[in-house]
This record gives C-alpha cells, sequence and structure tokens, in this order.
C-alpha cells in the first residue's frame, strides 16, 4: 500500500535564453554570492550573462568551486558570506557547484562546526540561505531536490546530506548551455541519471505502476537519447530531452513512496574519495556486478527490466536476466563510460581500502534490505575488477 510525502518546491524555468529572467527571481535588494566552478561558466560566457542578469544588485563572486566539491574550498566561501552578510545564493554550474552551494546555504546559520551537517546527514539543519541555480551540465538532478555530497579531502570522506531546507527556490534549465561539455562529462551525465532511475526501481514491486512505467520511460528515454547526445552533439533538442531526463530522475517523483537502494552510489563515492575516478565512472563499474549479485532479491523487477526496458522476451528467466544486464554493461560502454575497475588502473588492493573506508563510514547495511553487509559488498567488488 502506497504511503508517502512528496513535497518539491523547486521552481524550474527551462529553455533557451532563460538566465534572463534571474532578474525577476533573485529578490532585488539581495546581497548574492555566486559560485562557480574550475573556469567552464568563464570560458563558456555563462557567468558574463549571470551578471548582467544580475544588474544592479552587489554581487560576490566565488569561483574555483572542484568536480566533487571539498568541505575545505568550501568553507572559505562559509567564512566570506559571513563576513559580508550574504542572503542569497547562486550556483552556476553542474552537480558539484549546486551541491556546494547546499552546503554553503546550511553551513552559513550553523552554530556548530559544519562538518556535523554531513555526520548528521543534514537532519539537525535548522536554517539555511535561500538557494537559486543555473545549471550547465545535465546529470545529478541536485538543480530539484534537496540532497548534496560533499568531499573532506583531510579524511578522504565523500558524505551525503538531505534536507528540505537546501531546495533550490529556482533553476534555470537552459540546454543550450550544455553544449560545451567535453564528451566525458555528457556520457558520465547519461550514466549517473540511468543509475539514478535504476536505484529507485530495481528493488521489489510494490504495486506502484505509476513510478514503475515512469521509471521505464526515463530509462528508455536514455537508451535513446544518450549515444545522440554524443553523434550529434548539436542538436539542441537532444539536449533538452537529457537535460529534463536527468532532472526528472532525482527529483523525488519516481521514487515517491517506493523502496530505494542507493547501494552503488554509496560503494561508489569511496572510490571517488580514495582514488579520485569520476561519480559516474564508480556507477558504471559497480552497477553491473550489484545487479548479478542482488539476482535473486532484485529477480521479480529484474525480469520486468529486461521485458519493458530491453525488449527482451526470448529464453528462460534466468537467460533474461543475464542478458539485461549485459545489455546494461554494454550501454555504459557504448557511452565509452568503461565498467571494470582495472580499466581505471585499480586491482584487489583498491578494493580492500574501498571496504575499509565503507567500514569506517557505516556504510555495512545496505540497499533496500539493508543486508548489504561488507561480505557482500566485497563479492560485488571482486566481480568489478
Ligand atoms: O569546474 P568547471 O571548470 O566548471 O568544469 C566542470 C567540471 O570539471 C565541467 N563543466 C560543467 N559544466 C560545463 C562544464 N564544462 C564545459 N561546459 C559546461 N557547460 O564539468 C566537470 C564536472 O562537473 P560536475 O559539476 O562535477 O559534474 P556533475 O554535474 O556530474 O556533478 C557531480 C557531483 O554531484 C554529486 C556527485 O557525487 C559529484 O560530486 N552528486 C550529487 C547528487 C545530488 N545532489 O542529488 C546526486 C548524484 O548521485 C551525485 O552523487
Ligand atoms: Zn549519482
Amino acid at each position: 500500500m502506497l504511503n508517502f510525502d512528496f513535497y518539491n518546491p523547486t521552481h524550474i524555468s527551462f529553455g533557451k535564453g532563460r538566465i534572463a529572467k534571474l532578474d525577476s527571481f533573485v529578490p532585488a535588494d539581495a546581497k548574492v554570492m555566486v559560485l562557480y566552478g574550475g573556469q567552464s561558466a568563464q570560458r563558456t560566457g555563462t557567468l558574463d550573462e549571470v551578471k548582467v542578469a544580475l544588474g544592479e544588485r552587489q554581487v560576490h563572486l566565488f569561483g574555483g568551486v572542484e568536480a566533487n566539491p571539498t568541505y575545505e574550498k568550501l568553507m572559505e566561501a562559509v567564512q566570506i558570506a559571513r563576513d559580508e552578510k550574504i542572503d542569497f545564493l547562486l550556483a552556476v554550474g553542474g552537480g558539484s557547484v549546486i551541491d556546494g552551494a547546499k552546503f554553503v546555504a546550511a553551513a552559513v546559520p550553523y552554530a556548530d562546526e559544519p562538518w556535523n551537517i554531513l555526520l548528521s546527514g543534514g537532519s539537525d539543519i535548522k536554517a539555511a540561505l535561500p538557494i537559486g541555480t543555473v545549471l550547465t551540465l545535465a546529470a545529478t538532478g541536485s538543480e530539484m531536490n534537496n540532497g548534496s555530497v560533499i568531499t573532506r579531502k583531510s579524511l578522504q570522506a565523500k558524505l551525503p546530506f538531505h534536507s528540505n531546507l537546501v531546495f533550490p527556490k529556482f533553476s534555470i534549465l537552459d540546454p543550450a548551455k550544455s553544449f560545451t561539455l567535453p564528451e566525458r562529462q555528457v556520457a558520465n551525465g547519461v550514466v549517473d541519471a540511468f543509475v539514478h532511475v535504476m536505484e529507485q526501481y530495481l528493488t521489489y514491486p510494490v504495486n506502484a505502476p505509476v513510478q514503475d512505467r515512469f521509471a521505464e520511460g526515463l530509462l528508455q528515454t536514455l537508451v535513446e537519447q544518450g549515444p545522440l547526445a554524443l553523434s550529434q552533439p548539436d542538436d539542441y533538442d537532444v539536449r533538452a530531452n537529457l537535460m529534463w531526463v536527468a532532472t526528472m530522475a532525482l527529483n523525488g517523483l519516481i521514487g515517491a513512496g517506493v523502496p530505494q537502494d542507493w547501494s552503488t552510489h554509496l560503494i561508489g563515492h569511496e572510490f571517488t574519495a580514495l582514488y579520485g575516478l569520476d561519480h559516474a565512472q564508480t556507477l558504471a563499474v559497480i552497477l553491473p556486478s550489484m545487479m548479478h549479485e542482488r539476482r535473486v532479491a532484485k529477480r521479480e523487477k529484474l525480469l520486468q527490466y529486461a521485458e519493458r526496458v530491453w525488449n527482451l522476451r526470448d529464453g528462460d528467466d534466468e537467460q533474461r536476466i543475464d542478458a539485461a544486464i549485459e545489455n546494461t554493461r554494454a550501454f555504459f560502454e557504448t557511452l565509452g563510460v568503461k565498467t571494470r575497475l582495472k580499466d581505471y588502473g585499480l586491482e584487489q588492493a583498491a578494493v580492500d581500502a574501498a571496504l575499509k573506508q565503507l567500514e569506517q563510514h557505516a556504510m555495512t547495511k545496505l540497499g533496500e534490505h539493508q543486508d548489504i553487509d561488507l561480505a557482500v559488498s566485497r563479492r560485488v567488488l571482486e566481480a568489478s575488477l
């Protein structure tokens, strides 16, 4: 029986030229901190466009938020925001910049040591600065959700937090801004969005046909549009479809009231923290072996996935499950995202190191049944070599 609250307050403004709308979205008297990444927002002119749209407002620029944003860097922004009495944050970039802005938003009014936001998973956040975003990379869904993932370099820890107080007030999604992305980031985005759907869909049936059919539609759209984004890099419509599918993949809709997994993500975070793999690379490595390892617990959904997403109807149940897992791996490989730890130069020692980290971070009861302990994670990772 379905039973849930669905809450999502983010206003989406979608389409070419939408950055000009910032003027009506950001309060006229706001003291704005604009957060951005390494260079892309400057190089592509998006930052200039944002500055023009903000007009006469007081603006403080904060650049250098890294891919996989770090606590160390973001604490500089927290200090400045406190000193300058910033009252609005605008993130211009991909998931990393948006996640970074969410952390700053929660940390500025936080009385305690801000790393505790991560240690508590966000449950003790009592206030946050308002955030808006200008998205330049379709992948994480951070532009329309209440999650954020922050890395503390000194501890080699990458941890998530969630709070309804950090939902963006608005997000501007101009697909044309994603034309400048390198192929690797486009492919990463497709894989990340795909795995977001899988973490919420590939569990066990709870008679939620709306969530199931919607998830299957998102997966099929990614299978169709993902390769087109690489073969037709100038096609606006393809970029637009990709941006919308990635946003819908993790804005709460398909996950409402259904069991969720997230083990692939939580194990993957350890490989980014330890070895700097891109977030999507970690997912492409772990998901196929996770599907194989969990084929009994996920059996009904695996068969549904095989039939409805990949149209697999021949052979017995086991053969169709094998084929669905192989199609998933092949899809990632077709996009150019490698699916073996060895492809990234990682061997058995990396598996042992990641397991140690999982233990340290209390990631010992993962998955929709909370039964993925370290022994199961070890089997998954050894199968991922
Ligand atoms: O730093 P700059 O120079 O801006 O370059 C970025 C970055 O190097 C570049 N880029 C972004 N937009 C561009 C562009 N280059 C050219 N043209 C553009 N328009 O792309 C690189 C990657 O950017 P990043 O923001 O790191 O990528 P993504 O959006 O994939 O975000 C990944 C982060 O999000 C977290 C991940 O763990 C990772 O830290 N996630 C956040 C989630 C959430 N909040 O809900 C869920 C996800 O599962 C994920 O964990
Ligand atoms: Zn992800």
